[in-house]
This record gives C-alpha cells, structure tokens and sequence, in this order.
C-alpha cells in the first residue's frame, strides 16, 4: 500500500482515487505523528500532496525530516514537492504564479514517465517554486516559466512535480500516478468492484428501525443515494422535494411523474417558492446566501419530521467534490460552502445519512447504472443545491430568477437539440450582475449581461471550458439576447478550474 500524507490539497484526496482505481491500497494521513503511522503501515512509498501553504508561512503543516530516511520511494507533488526541496537545502521562492493548463516537456522517460509522449498538457495551481534542487536531484521535465517542473533523485527513488498528475485534465496523470506505484513502488495493479452491497448493509445498519426523510433534488446524486436507501430500508424511508422554484425547468413534473416508480415509494413535493424567495430578499454574498438556503431547506425538513416522529435521518446525496469544497479534510482550504455540507445550521436536529460522501461523480454514476436506475437519471448534468441562486450573481429577486431560468432553458435545449448537451459535463447560463449598453429596435438599452459557461469534467474537482463550435454558441446567444427580456449582451466564460471554480459564486 502507499500512504498519501495530506497538506491540505483540494485534490489530495483524487490521488487516493487513481491509486484505488488501479485496486491499490490507499491511506491518506495527516504530517502530524506521520512516522508512526507509517511505521505501522509498512507501506511500500509515500506520497506527499499539494496544499494551499508556502513554506514560508508560519504555521504551514511541515513533517519530521526523518521520513527521508526511511529507504521508501517518495513523490512530492507541488507543496509536496517544495516542502521537501526546503526540508532537503534546496530553495524554494515565489515565482510566476501558474493556475491552469500549461505544456510540459519531458526530457526523462526513465521511472516516472515511462511510456509517456514527449509534450504533455498539465495542470498547474501554484505560486511558489523550487529554485535550487537539493543535492543528487535533477530536472526530467520543464515546462516554458518553470524549470524544476519535475525532477527526479534516482539512487534515493525521490521523485517532485510541480504539477498536479491526479487532476483529471493533465494529461497521462494516471499512467503518472500509476509508474510511481508500479514501477518505482513495485505495487501490482488489480482489479476493483463497486461496493453496492457493502452500501447497502451499511445504511441498514446504521438507520436500525428509525425513518430517513430523503432530500430530493431529481439530481443524479439524491437519485443514487434514494434508490440505496430505497433498498436498504424499503418503507421507512420518505423522499422529500422541496420546491424552492430555484431548480431547473422540469424539474418537479419529473419528480412527480418519474420518481415514485424507480423508488418505489411515493415522492412527497413541499411548495416553498414564495419562502425562498422571502429568505434571500436582499442577499447578494454567496456565502450568506449558500448559508440562507441550507438553513431554509434543514428548517422545511424539520417541519417534515415533526409529522413523523420515527425520523432521524435526513438522506443527502453529498458526494465527496461537495465536502471537500466546504473544507472536509484537515489542511485544506475553505472555497464555497455547498449548501448540503458546509452551509448546514450546527444545531441541526436530524442526523445526516450520506451513503455517497467518500464517491466522486463518475463513481455514482456507475453505482447507479448497477443498482438499475435508467440511463438519462444517472447521466444527466449535476446542478448546485442552491440552485440558480448561486448562478445569479448579486441579490436574487423574481424577475433576475425567471430571467436565469429561461437564459438556462436556451442554453440546455441549444445543446440537447445540436447533440452535444451528452458529450459535456455541464452547462449553464449566469446573471452575471453587470450591465451594459445595446441598441435594441434603434433604441438604447442598459440590460444585465448573461454569460454562458459549457465545462468538461469527470470528477468536479477540475475543469476545462468546452470548445464549443460558434455556429452553436451564437444560436445561443441570439436567442437569449433576443428571448429573455432586459438582457443587453451574451459573454462566453473561457476559465478552467482550477483557477476558476464551475459557479461564479
Ligand atoms: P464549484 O463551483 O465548487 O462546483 O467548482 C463543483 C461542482 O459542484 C456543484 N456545486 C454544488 N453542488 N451544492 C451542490 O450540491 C452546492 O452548494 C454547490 N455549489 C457548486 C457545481 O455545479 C459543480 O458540479
């Protein structure tokens, strides 16, 4: 098994998921006390993860420099890497900070990069770099503003990139990941089987003869999750949606007419649209507003529960993108509170049932294949809890919302109806809170502009924007400008995450 020492990387814990992928024993840990673990362990290398801290921050997690001693194969990536360039004499310093893609040239092919084509696209998300190698290092790969982009100490097995290999958008990130493992880590590949079963047993274990009230948004994630528990437990569970007229058009007739069949149990809808509303009057920080909604929906539920006293459980679909955003693990970073983790009222009475916390996207998916739910449920476009309101930048309020979601309409039917809706992994339309001038009928307009973002993605922890073709993009934006009432202008959002997150807010 390797052993994962987490820095606070968003994406440390996708390093596990490759390695997991390949059927390899995973543990990721904290630097504190890592030693012992690791004595315990006996694993066959380490890794070290990347992480939001400079070296020279006070208080950025460090580790016992005695791990260099252990004869055990290491792969330090990014703060990984510059955490044991530091600890090792080497100099680490603030450079040209890189977020996003970036062509990295390879010069080594022995080890790490076995197999791998000369020029790579790769991920980067730093602001420091490592400018003096420490002694018996040398660089294998470069990429155009940074030298030490990866380099290799071959005698000790101590491996560092500056780049991120686990992101699903660098390139070969996997075969990376998968040679440190195999070839320097001499760990074999086997095979893995989706743990449906063991869910199962797991949540009827847990919930005993109480109820779960389910939230059910008629997403991939509340669908997969309810149709485990559906299983699990059978009549006490009681799926809920809430309709809070912030979600996607067709989203209650859907519910209403295609849920109680897959579930086998009857949906029940709760209006709030007019609460909703009320709640977020005058709210434009994204936090608050994230924080507004969960407290809205947690206090609807509990109403829910007090009209049926066996409940305490409340089913979330959270999967593991979610949590670590709202700052799962120990040293990572706050980035947004979504709405079904981080935004949730800590005196909250219901306890949270989440079957798909430690799952990402692409893994829910093929859970929910297996366990039977039709293919255009467990394929279809992840939408926020929060719904439109954090796609609406500034204060929601009825006009911007039904301007949003008929901006979206157009934007999901211009890719269902040009084939292209399947091939990517989300798109949307924003209110984007700025103005600006059009001439409409030869008269001036100052209207919002809508921008229009189309990512691909497989496990939401990156992105890269779609290279959509114009003929379809212009649809889009002729409709929207000449459709939604008050819209000046239609702008195209060309950021991949990192740096840019999916939502604006
Ligand atoms: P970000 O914006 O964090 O989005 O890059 C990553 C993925 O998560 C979705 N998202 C949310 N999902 N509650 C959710 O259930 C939320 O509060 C939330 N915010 C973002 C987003 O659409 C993308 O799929």
């Amino acid at each position: 098994m390797i052993i994962i020492i987490d820095f606070g990387g968003q994406t440390a814990h996708l390093i596990g998921r490759r390695l997991k992928d390949l059927g390899i024993g995973v543990e990721i840990i904290n630097p504190k006390n890592s030693l012992k673990k690791i004595a315990e362990k006996g694993p066959s290398g380490i890794i070290f993860s990347g992480g939001p801290s400079s070296v020279y921050w006070k208080g950025a997690p460090s580790i016992n420099k005695k791990i260099f001693e252990l004869n055990l194969p290491i792969l330090g990536i990014c703060y990984g890497w510059q955490l044991a360039a530091h600890l090792l004499n080497g100099k680490v310093e603030p450079s040209i900070k890189e977020f996003g893609p970036v062509e990295l040239t390879i010069d080594s092919f022995s080890d790490l990069f076995y197999g791998l084509p000369q020029k790579i696209r790769v991920f980067e998300s730093h602001g420091d770099s490592v400018t003096k190698l420490p002694a018996g290092f040398s660089v294998i790969a470069t990429t155009e503003t940074v030298r030490n982009a990866a380099v290799a100490h071959p005698e000790k097995r101590f491996f560092g990139v500056q780049f991120h290999p686990e992101m699903h958008h660098t390139e070969h990130g996997k075969d990376i990941l998968k040679n440190f493992a195999t070839r320097i880590c001499n760990e074999a590949v086997r095979t893995t089987k989706l743990p449906i079963n063991e869910l199962i047993a797991e949540i009827r274990t847990k919930v005993g003869k109480k109820h779960v009230i389910g939230a059910f948004s008629g997403g991939t994630d509340s669908a997969v999750a309810g149709a485990l528990v559906a299983k699990a437990i059978g009549k006490q569970f009681i799926p809920i949606y809430i309709e809070s007229g912030l979600m996607r058009a067709g989203t209650r007739e859907r519910i209403e007419h295609d849920f109680p069949k897959i579930l086998e149990v009857p949906v029940k809808i709760v209006d709030a649209q007019k609460e909703f509303l009320s709640e977020l009057k005058g709210v434009s920080d994204p936090e608050q507003k994230r924080k507004t909604i969960g407290a809205l929906y947690i206090k609807l539920f509990e109403a829910e529960m007090k009209k049926n006293p066996g409940v305490k459980y409340l089913l979330q679909g959270t999967t593991y993108a979610d949590f670590i955003h709202s700052k799962g693990t120990k040293n990572s970073a706050h980035i947004k509170s979504h709405h079904n983790v981080g935004g949730l009222p800590k005196d909250m009475k219901l306890k949270l049932l989440e079957p798909l916390r430690y799952y990402y996207t692409d893994q829910v998916r093929k859970i929910g294949l297996k366990i039977g739910l039709p293919k255009d449920v467990v394929y279809q476009q992840p939408f926020p809890g929060p719904g439109h309101a954090v796609r609406i930048v500034g204060a929601v309020t009825e006009e911007r919302l039904r301007q949003q979601i008929q901006a979206d309409s157009i934007v999901v039917t211009e890719l269902k109806k040009a084939n292209w809706y399947n091939k990517v992994f989300q798109c949307w339309s924003i209110m984007s809170g700025t103005k600006s001038t059009a001439i409409k009928g030869d008269h001036r307009f100052y209207g919002e502009v809508v921008a229009v973002r189309i990512v691909s993605s497989k496990d939401r922890m990156t992105a890269d924007w779609v290279r959509l073709p114009y003929k379809i993009l212009e649809k889009i934006s002729t409709r929207i400008v000449n459709e939604v009432p008050n819209i000046s202008r239609v702008v195209y959002d060309i950021t991949s995450k990192p740096p840019a997150t999916f939502e604006w807010e």
